[in-house]
Formats: C-alpha cells, structure tokens, sequence
C-alpha cells in the first residue's frame, strides 16, 4: 500500500494523475523517465503506461485523452481503441545508444513494410511503356487548376494568397467529374531585392511580435497583461504578466536563470530560480528572439517568473478526415547527382509508385496515392560543403537536375507533385527560399503533374465540394540543426533522431525558425514570412535525413526521410541518416505507414 502512495504521490508531483488500474502495475524509473520527457500527459493508466513502454516517439496526449474521455463516458470506446493502437504503431524514431539497436530493428520491422520485390534488376528506360499504363496526360485538371503549368504557382506578390473559392470553383467542378486531384497554393512568396535598411529589421520583429502578441492575449494566464513600462513604474510587489521578445538570456552565479524581454513599451529582465523547478525546466528551452508571455511577481524593475506561456496551437483539434480514399506521400532529401545518391533503392520506389511491384495491397496503395510532396534538396548541389565535389557523380547543377527530372517523369501523370527547394538546392540560401530557377532546371517547368512551391509555403490538398481540404505546411528544415544544438531538451533526448520534438518545439511557438541566427533570413517581406499564422494538417519536412511521423494537437507532423548515403560531412557531424523510408498517410483514415525502399 505504501508503494502505491507513493507511486501516486510522485507522479502528482509531475502533475499527472493516476488511473487506479495502474497501481497494481510496476512503476519503475525508466517509466518514470518518460513520463518526465512527455510534458502534455496528465493522466497515467494501463494503456499509457503501454504505449509509453513500447515506444520513444511523441504522442498527442490531448487527443488521445479526448478519446478516452468519450470510451469512459461510455460514447466510443472504438474510437479510443483504434488510436491506441494508431499510436502503439505509430513508432520510427528511437534512441542514439549501440544498446538500442536490437529494440529499434524489432520496432521498425512491426511499423514498416519492406516491398516484396521479386523483380531484379529495376530499370525504367522505357518511359514510353510507362505513359502507356498510366494514359493520363491529357488530363483537363492539370491544365485548368493550379496544378498545372507549375509556372502558374510563381507568384507576384510578397506573399500569394490565392482566392481559393475562385480557383476551385472551376477546379472542383472537373474533380467531380473526372475524379482528379486538386493541390491549391495558399501562401507562397516572392523576395523583392531592395536596399535594406534598418526598418526593414524592425518591421520584421514588431510584425512577429503583434502576431504572436495577439495570439497570447487569448491565453487564460495572461487576460490581464501589462506592458513592460507599466510594470516597471509599480512601486509594490504584485503579481504581474507580459508578453515579451526574448532579448538575452543569461545566468547568475548560483544558476538562476535571467531572460531579458522586450516589448514596444521597454525591457525587463525576468529571474527564474532553479528551485522553482517545474518553471526552470521549460525556461531551459527558451530561446533568443522568441515571443513568450510570463507571469510572476514584480520587484523593483524586475519579474519574478512564475509561468512561462507559449502561443501555441488549440488542445481542442480534432484530426481532419478526408472523404475521398486516397493517399499523399512524402519525399525529401532526393540528393541527385552525388555518388551516395541511392539508385536502386528509388528504382524500387519508382517501380512500385508505378504498380510494378509489391504485393497487391502494396500496389493497390500505390494506385491511391494522388498526391506527393517532396520537401527540398532534390539535387545534391554543388559547393555545398567542404569538398563535396569528392563526393559527386553529376559535377554540374543543370546535369543534376536534368537527371532529377528524368527520374520524376517516371511518376505517373495522375499523382500531383508539389516540390520546394532545400540548402542544397541552386537557390539563394536565405529564406524563404524561391522556386527553383527555370535557368538551372529547366526540366522541372515542363512537367505537366508538378507544382513548384518556395520554402516554406503553405498549400490545401484534396478540397472537394463537400470538404475542405488538407492544409500543408511545407518546410525543408534548415533552422533544425539550430534548435538541435542549442536547445537542452531536444538534444539530450535525441537530438537529430528526434524531428518529432523539433517540430512541436516549433509548433508551440508558431514560427519555423524563431531565433534569428538560426536560419538565413530574407527581411524584404512586410511581415516576417516564417510565422505559423494558419495551423496546417500536416507540417512537412526534411533535411536531416531521418524519417519520423508523429502527431501534435491535431497535426500531422512529418520529416521525410533521404535517398543518400552517409556523407563525410555527416560522419563529421555525427548525423546517422535513415534512407529510402517513405511515410505515406490514408486521407480518409490518416493511418500512417511507412515504406522501407532499402
Ligand atoms: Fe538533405
């Protein structure tokens, strides 16, 4: 009885709440361990206990909670059983350590399929044969909607929100008619070289701040907040809250943790102690340039934090469902044109989007997919890093990406590509990055299935006159070795394994890259372009070469995997990619898989 006590009375002191049927259960340290990693649990039962024991991976607690909350109420038990299982399943990313390796190959080979290719050599030089099973390229849709002429996605404003009844009204009609797959642009951008100038510095960061500002506003903690001059000019202590850009972060000698914040009013530095625990732990992973609201007691001119409040999106999203059966997949980090660049492995990729190979249910879900995005460095670029040019098959940027074309005319007519370039791809660095130049890549303007998108951009999939459609947030990722490095909780529990922890790390604060340094930036946009204004279904990246699926509040958040091998620079780095994985998502179900090419 005494043990029970005090299972109960830890795990109330990490804020969770224990289910009776898990008392009779062992809860030992390395449980205990994970429920301190998974800060959104607030109730521990037999099943949680479960999933967290068979996996390492991040689950959307309020979700699933929600669900509970209705088998208990006696509403829908299936619905609670389906995702539990969803979740159980939904396991790719596991720990760094030699020791894990044995755990990691049993839990992959439970989640993911590895084609059953009983054809040898892959070869794909008769595209004509191709065409000819796949008759789609007369298909009025990629002509008349969006999808079509990739040239029609260039935008000409800072920021393109194209008006979605307009485009769709015609575009949906054709879909009912001819069942074809709609992929609308909603945010793409365009840099418009100027002479910078300090404003446009400012305008940046006072655009970040009322956008984030608005949001926190809304929060119950902070209905009362006062600007930093007003809370400097008090003269007693009370308690007091703000919402603020963080402007520096330092320490005392005794390991208090000091954050200067600013808003249009002032600055104030914010001390938080490190017995304040539950405070100090989340304040460990705040950093420069965000946008953060804090409560707390004023002294003289400055706050004694209490709680830190991040903008957020909702606990109360439900997961979209569409009402077509079909399926979108995701591909990233192609990397055409270096000598690690993993042929045979797309070949079989190639083969099986085709329906060549696979057993039937894997060909039948190749027929479905109608949607595939692919989320930068298509090529392996040239003078990326340190001799690269060691390293590469295809020394040109116009032959890499005349190769990268060739392979993507192999994908059927009748699945709508939508592509954004990466760091390695010939574009500027800073972001957001445009699409590609016509210049360099010529072949990618030709492909009739293809939507060229800038990095990030924001696009709705699937939207027919009984359903709204999918809103995707597309972003290579390149602000992601930042928050790896820099940020204590993501690098001590995974670090590059963990895209799943990057992108709710992301999420929370509703910006792709909200340090500064932590990514090049274009600042010629009237507001600052890496904002999370519109909250997608799914968040889409890449780059770090190691694919994970996970969900967050209601998103779908998605890295891609690679089709390269281990490069010298990632050896250097201690990067272990994870190629030729392809995570691929039921629209109608959102059950997740994920296709082991290699
Ligand atoms: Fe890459």
């Amino acid at each position: 009885m005494s043990e029970q006590k005090e299972i109960i009375s830890t795990l109330f002191e990490r804020g969770v709440l224990v289910n009776r049927d898990i008392l009779n259960r062992k809860v030992d340290g390395s449980l205990l361990e994970k429920i301190e990693i998974e800060s959104d649990i607030i109730v521990l039962n037999q099943d949680y206990a479960e999933i967290l024991v068979e996996q390492n991976h991040l689950v959307d607690w309020y979700e699933i909670d929600q669900y509970r909350v209705e088998a208990e109420k006696e509403r829908d038990d299936e619905l609670y059983q389906t995702h539990l299982q969803h979740f159980k399943k939904s396991i790719v990313v596991v720990g760094e350590a030699q020791q894990k390796k044995e755990k990691k190959n049993i839990i992959i080979s439970s989640l993911e399929f590895e084609l059953n290719n009983s054809h040898s050599q892959p070869s794909f030089t008769n595209e004509a044969k191709i065409e000819a099973q796949n008759p789609i390229n007369d298909n009025p849709i990629t002509k008349a909607g969006t999808s079509g002429d990739p040239r029609h996605s260039i935008i000409n404003n800072t920021i393109n929100y194209i008006d979605e009844n307009r485009t769709l009204t015609g575009a949906a009609h054709l879909s009912l008619s001819d069942n074809s797959s709609i992929v609308t642009v909603i945010i793409s951008h365009k840099n418009i070289p100027h002479k910078y100038s300090v404003q446009d510095f400012t305008n940046f960061f006072v655009s970040r701040y009322h956008f984030l500002e608005n949001i926190l506003r809304h929060r119950q903690d902070l209905q009362h907040t006062s600007t930093i001059q007003r809370v400097l000019q008090k003269k007693e202590r009370e308690n007091v809250s703000i919402i603020g850009l963080v402007e520096n972060i330092g320490e005392t000698k005794n390991g208090t943790l000091v954050l200067t914040l600013e808003d249009l009013t002032g600055r104030i530095k914010v001390f938080i102690p490190k017995n304040k625990k539950e405070i100090y732990k989340e304040a460990r992973d705040v950093v420069l340039d965000e946008v953060v609201g804090i409560t707390g007691m004023c002294g003289e001119n400055v706050i004694f934090g209490d709680t830190i409040v991040w903008p957020d999106i909702p606990s109360d999203r439900k997961l979209k469902k569409g009402d077509v059966e079909e399926y979108i997949l995701f591909l990233s980090d192609i990397h055409v044109g270096s000598k690690l660049f993993l042929r045979e492995e797309f070949s079989k990729f190639l083969q099986w989007i085709n329906g060549q190979i696979g057993n039937e249910q894997q060909r039948a879900i190749a027929n479905q997919v109608k949607y595939i995005i692919i989320a930068g460095d298509l090529v392996d670029g040239v003078g990326i890093y340190p001799s690269q040019e060691e390293e590469l098959e295809l020394t040109t940027i116009q032959g890499q990406y005349q190769e990268f074309s060739r392979l993507l005319r192999q994908i059927p007519l009748d699945k709508k590509i939508i592509m954004c370039p990466g760091n390695h791809d010939a574009v500027h660095l800073a972001e957001p990055q445009p699409i590609f130049y016509q210049e360099f890549a010529p072949g990618l303007f030709d492909l009739p299935n293809v939507t060229l998108v800038t990095n990030p951009s924001l696009i709705n999939i699937g939207k027919t006159t009984a359903f709204p459609g999918f809103d995707v947030l597309i972003y290579h990722g390149y602000s992601f070795d930042y928050y790896v490095s820099n940020v204590e909780s993501i690098r001590t529990n995974g670090g590059y394994h963990r895209s799943d922890l990057i992108m709710k790390f992301l999420l929370k604060r509703r910006h792709l890259a909200p340090s500064f340094t932590s990514t090049p930036y274009y600042p010629s946009h009237q507001e600052d372009p890496l904002l999370i204004k519109k909250i997608p279904d799914f968040f889409i990246t890449g780059h770090i070469h190691y694919s994970c699926v996970a969900n967050y509040k209601g998103v779908t958040m998605i890295s891609g995997s690679c089709w390269q091998g281990k490069t010298s620079f990632q050896e250097k780095l201690g990067h272990e990619p994870e190629p030729a994985r392809v995570p691929i998502i039921n629209l109608k179900t959102r059950e997740v898989k994920v296709l082991r090419f290699g």
